[in-house]
Formats: structure tokens, sequence, C-alpha cells
């Protein structure tokens, strides 16, 4: 025997004496490729690595060159795909074979009992059931065909979702070829998609650092990232899956707790916290151990599914419109603590808004420790009938800042001053005014109160307003301090000599500040716009507002009628754009801007290939397509003139349908009697 080339310590490859020497190179990717897959299972599902990351690396690169150099054995489940590739994708619309449907929650035991009790009623013999985790992050469907993961498709709406196979590749814990032989042919795989808590609070304070917005929790920071078009920044972000549902026609056995003990074994993450109880008794130590337990996790949980164990039952018991019989989700009650409020305090946004935060005797909440506490408005506070010294209940919702939910009345023992809401601005004094069916107070010194002029100067700098790299709050601050800028105008004035030598600014930083204020001038209209800031004039009506009136100029002799007249514009938005106008301080703002070479008017677009042919027609597009994606779809009804509808109504032109068009769509189309147009009969109808 000879032993060649040993890159784990414990399973060394042993040929036999009659090979050569010398591997082939398809020998040699086809040894890597198990190895790396073998690895990649030790370390993220059996958390057990025979081997270093360092190691890991130089094989995963030493494999990367030979497929580099020998690209036609390419295969679309090597581990290297792991890291994901630069290319933007849409995401193709895939039906599910298997409706992915939701299951029937309850917070109360006493639903929980009455289940059990259905069950065991419906069934008349003996049952088992499974308990697991309510995993909290995004539910995935995996397709295998003999042994490997051939497609990875998202939820959606339960019968179509998009593909997102790439994504998943990068995902360490999916197995892309499974162990062993005993998997059927085909099959699906369910589970969740996880940021793990660790992951989750890294990227946010990296998102802090960057200011850019923070994931409001691990579940839509593990939604978003699969949604990333950029496969190579979700492998970036370490997500983790567990399974927990098998469907396919030859699995191998008939509980769903011995086919995920053999999924375990072919390679994928199984949770090892599931177990089988017989009785109600048993069912609830399980719940009420893993409320306390969860915390201890490192994967966010919500709840405990319990599943009736033998496949046979669950057909037994089938399905409602929505949901298993078989199943059902308890899940746990929000995390409270309960903790002193020491004092309120006011903080003033860039709107003027002013928003009362409850400062708070610091307290352990869902492993964070919580200092502050969100009020909302004055009707908050006047409904808690709030005083300084109470113990409060704090919340974690799904927000960032935990929320206060309750007071305990019979803890006051001295009763402190009641939290009336102030009156004045905290910063600059103005008194407060409350617009008209709004909940907020509102500084009115827009152009003189200071955090409102930092605020705005943040807002505009910031990555999806006009991008301006290397300045954040607290250089903002700094030059505000100085008295260097008083708004966004005085960035583009601002020199190098300015600001090089300030406080932890060397000439190098002050050099990228000022490229970047520069750069900032190619940024289009329509960013511009939202970065001016104007009261309800987010992202998206910024591009409706643009394309409306594509100069400043047409934007400010707007009138509210012709405002109005613009798709997704209300009255609220139109009257704030008339109010922003009226204001001669922003408009000698925009002229600044304009002169110093701000974009305040669209770019020229080629309209050569635009037509009249959808004018005045009003178009649902429903189903999945195969020649062109919907965007492109509502796209070409724009280019030619058309208006693309959200849903079906007796106004609606016509349906541009694809493959599997909802039957509720379908039957209100036919009930209407409006128009069902293939793809091909559309392309025809634009050519
Ligand atoms: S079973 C037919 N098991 O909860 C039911 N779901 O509302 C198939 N979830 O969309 C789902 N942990 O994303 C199942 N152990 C678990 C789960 C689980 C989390 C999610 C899943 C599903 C939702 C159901």
């Amino acid at each position: 025997m000879v032993v060649v080339r040993c890159y784990s310590p414990i399973k060394c490859l042993i040929l036999p004496k009659t090979k050569p020497l010398t591997m082939t190179e398809k020998e040699k990717i086809d040894q890597l490729r198990v190895e790396l897959h073998r690895h990649n299972h030790n370390y993220y599902v059996l958390n057990a690595p025979e081997i270093s990351d360092h190691e890991f690396d130089k094989m995963m690169r030493e494999l990367q060159d030979l497929e580099n150099k020998y690209p036609e054995y390419k295969d679309d489940n090597s581990p290297t795909m792991r890291v994901g590739s630069d290319l933007n994708k849409n995401f193709i619309q895939i039906p599910h074979k298997y409706p992915m449907l939701s299951l029937s929650n309850t917070y109360s035991e006493t639903e929980v009992t009455e289940f059990y009790e259905r069950v065991r009623k419906s069934l008349n013999e003996d049952f088992e059931l499974c308990c697991e985790m309510k995993y909290d992050g995004t539910s995935i469907s995996l397709t295998y065909v003999d042994g490997k993961l051939i497609q990875a498709v998202t939820r959606g709406d339960g019968i179509v979702g998009d593909d997102v196979t790439d994504n998943v590749k990068t995902i360490r814990s999916i197995p892309l070829v499974l162990n062993g032989n005993n998997y059927p042919k085909e099959f699906e795989i369910r589970g969740e998609i996880l940021m793990p808590w660790t992951v989750f609070e890294q990227l946010n304070q990296e998102r802090e650092a960057r200011e850019e917005p923070l994931f409001a929790n691990p579940r839509n920071a593990a939604s978003g990232t699969l949604k990333l078009q950029n496969s190579s920044i979700v492998a970036s972000r370490k997500l983790d899956a567990y399974l927990y549902y098998l469907l396919g026609d030859n699995l191998p056995c008939d509980g769903h707790y011995e086919n995920l003990k053999e999924a375990e074994k072919w390679g994928f993450k199984i949770s090892d916290v599931t177990r089988k109880c017989k009785t109600l008794p048993e069912v609830f130590e399980f719940i009420n151990y893993w409320d306390i337990e969860r915390k201890n996790l490192p994967v966010a949980t919500d709840g405990i599914v319990l599943k009736v164990n033998s496949m046979r039952q669950q057909k037994n018991l089938g399905y409602t419109a929505k949901s298993p019989r078989w199943a059902i989700a308890y899940k746990f009650q929000a995390e409270q603590a309960l903790t002193r409020l020491n004092a309120v305090t006011y903080q003033v946004g860039r709107t003027g808004a002013v928003t009362p935060v409850a400062n708070l005797e610091p307290v352990q909440l869902s492993g964070t420790i919580v200092k502050r506490a969100s009020l909302h408005n004055a009707d908050i506070i006047e409904g808690l009938d709030l005083h300084i010294g109470d113990m409060v209940y704090v919340e974690k919702g799904g927000e960032i800042i935990p929320k206060i939910t309750g007071v305990d009345k019979d803890a006051r023992l001295l009763i402190g001053d009641k939290v009336k809401f102030i009156t004045n601005c905290p910063e600059c004094g103005s008194k407060l005014i409350r617009y008209e069916g709004e909940a907020a107070f509102y500084c009115p010194n827009e152009t003189a109160c200071p955090p409102q002029i930092k605020g705005k100067i943040e807002h505009f700098i910031s990555r999806k307003a006009m991008n301006i790299d290397n300045l954040g709050p607290e250089t903002i601050d700094l030059f505000y301090r100085l008295g260097l800028i008083h708004d966004t105008a005085d960035l583009y004035a601002l020199t190098i000599d300015d600001i090089k030598g300030l406080e932890r600014m060397g000439e190098k930083s002050a050099e990228n500040i000022i490229k970047g204020i520069e750069q900032s001038k190619q940024i289009p209209y329509e960013r511009v716009l939202f970065a001016l800031g104007i009261r309800f004039v987010g992202e998206t009506v910024a591009k409706k507002v643009a394309k409306a009136f594509p100069s400043i100029e047409e934007l400010e002799q707007a009138n509210l009628e012709k405002l109005i007249q613009v798709d997704e514009i209300g009255e609220k938005i139109a009257q704030s754009i008339i109010l922003y106008f009226a204001n001669e301080k922003n408009k000698a703002l925009i002229e600044r801007l304009k002169a110093a070479g701000v974009q305040m008017k669209a770019e020229e677009i080629d309209t050569s290939d635009h037509t009249t042919k959808l004018e005045g027609q009003s178009i649902v597009i429903s189903g999945v397509f195969t020649h062109h994606s919907r965007d492109e779809y509502k796209e070409l009804i724009e280019k030619h003139g058309g208006k693309n509808v959200g849903s079906i109504s007796s106004k609606t032109s016509f349906i541009l349908a694809g493959e599997n068009m909802g039957p509720s769509k379908l039957e209100k189309a036919q009930k209407l009697g409006i128009q069902i147009m293939n793809e091909d009969e559309f392309l025809a109808l634009i050519q």
C-alpha cells in the first residue's frame, strides 16, 4: 500500500500499490472535492472540525486553481461553489411541487391540549408527537436528485417561490452532495435558513460603522441576505440552516423523526433537541424547558412545533386550506423584563419629530442589556399613565429598540412625577407643534435647530442618497461645531485645507472626503430629490416625482392638482412638497446646490423605442414567465404607454398571464370578463 497526500490527520487516502504514484488531475479534483465536502460537514454540521481553517483554505485554493485550469471538469456542486459569484441575477420564480403551507399558531396551552385531543379522537389509535424547535428564520425548500442539490426555492406565496440556488449553495451547512446511499432518488427537504446571533450582532456592528440601516432581527437579516443579488456577499454573511421536513415518494421510514435521523446521516443539519412524546405532560415538559433554555441556542427560535410522527397518520389527518391538521406551532410569549423608569428624555430627529425615550435601570433582556426604550409619542405616555420611578415592563418586538408595554402599578410605593410631554424643543427651545392627524410633536424650527440641521446633512450624505463616502455623523458634528457647515450646500464649498489637521483628520482622509463630495455631483436627480429630505418623499416617491417632473424647476412650479396626478402621490405628499418650495430658505439652498454642480434635472433617456401601443391600458401581470422576468414585462408595459396595476378590477384592460396564474385571480378575471393574454400574444401586440 502507498499512502498519498494526506490532508486530514484522521482519514488518509490509501491507494492500492498497483495505482500509479501520481494522480491524474481529474482524480485530484475528485479527491479534493470529497475531502472538502467532508470537512465542511464536520465543521458546519457536526461542529467537530478535524483540520485547521488554514489547511481547509489551502485545500480549497488548490481545488479552485485546478478547476480554473481544467474548466472541463466544472461541477455545479463542487465545494468551490460555496464562495458565490459577483454576477448579478434576478430570481426566477419556480412553482413548488408541493405547496409550502404554514402552521396553525397558538400562544395558549389550552389550545395545545385541544389540538392533542382533536388528533386523539380523529386517529382513534396510539400516536406519537414529534416536538421540535420553531426556528425563526426564513423557510427554504431544497430539491435533491441522485444525491445532489439541484434547486433551492424560497417559500414565496407558498405556490411559487424564488430560485435562490446559487445563494443557498454558499451556506456551508447545506450539503451539495449527500453521504451514504439510502436516500431517495429524488426528494425535497424543507427547513429554515438562519443567521446565528453572533453573526447578526457582528453584521449590525459593521453596518452601524458604515452608517447603513440596521437589521431589526436575525430573521430579517437572513431573508434579506438570501435575496441578495451577489452570492459572494451571501457567502460572507455565514448563514446556517436547520432542516425539519422531508417530502418525497420513497422516504426511508414511516416516522417523521426517524426520517430526519436518516437525513442527518446524509449530511443535513438536523436539530438535536427534537424529541418524541406520547403524552401531554411530556409535551408541556418539553415546551416549558425550551421556553427558558432556548436563550442558550445559537440561533433565534420563537416557539415549539408539534407534529404527529407517523406519516401514515399525518395522511389520515390531512390538511385544511392553509395548514396541516397534523401539526401545530406553540409560540412563546415575547420575553419581558421588569425595571425602573429613571427619566424620560427627548430626541429631535432630522424632520423635527420629537421622540420620547425612557431611560431605564439597566436590565438583561433576550441576551442584551437594555438601558433605553422607546415611548413612541405623547399618547402612549398618557395611555400608560407613566410616572418617574415606576416599575415598567420592557419587551423586544421586531424592532431593534425595545418598547415599554406596561406599568406594574402595584409596585408603586411613592408616586413620582407624572411624565408630561414637553411643550418646547429640548434643543432650540421653539414651541412644539402637532400636525393634524399625527401622533408626533414637531419642532418647527427646521433651518436653525441643530439636530435637524445635522440630521438633514446626515441624510443627504447617506448611502441611498448622495452616497458620500468617508463622511459620518461624527465628522458632520465636528464640521458643524466648528462652523464649517450649516447646511448641505456648504459641503460643496469645503476644501482639503479647511479640514486637514482637524481632530483625527489626516491629509489622506481630508482628500478622500473632498473626493467623495466631488463625486456626489454625478448622483442622479431622483436621488438628489430623495437626499433633500422633503417630508414624506422617500426613495420610491422621489423616483415617481423625478419621472413626472424631470427638473427641479418643473417640480417647484407644480401645483397641488398636478402633483396628485402622479401615481402614488396623494394630498399629504403633495402638500409637503408645496410647503417645502414655499420656504425661501429651501429655494435658496437648491440654487446653491445647483450652482455647485449637483444634478437638478433628469438625464435625457432614449425614448426611440417607446410607443403608444398600450396607451390608456391598465394591465395586471400574473404567474410565471419564460421569455422575460416580471420586471422586464413591467418595463415593457410602461415603454409602450401602458400602466401596471396590482389587482384586477372592472377597469383592468387585460391580464398578462404566465404559467400558474393564481386561482383567485383567474376566477375574478373570468367573472369580470377580462381578457387573459399569454406571453407570446403580448409580445406580438407590442412588436
Ligand atoms: S414544519 C407543513 N417545522 O414555521 C408545515 N416549520 O408557519 C411545514 N418553521 O413556514 C413546516 N420551525 O418556516 C416546520 N420545526 C419546524 C419549523 C417550521 C420553523 C417555520 C417554517 C414555516 C412556518 C410555519
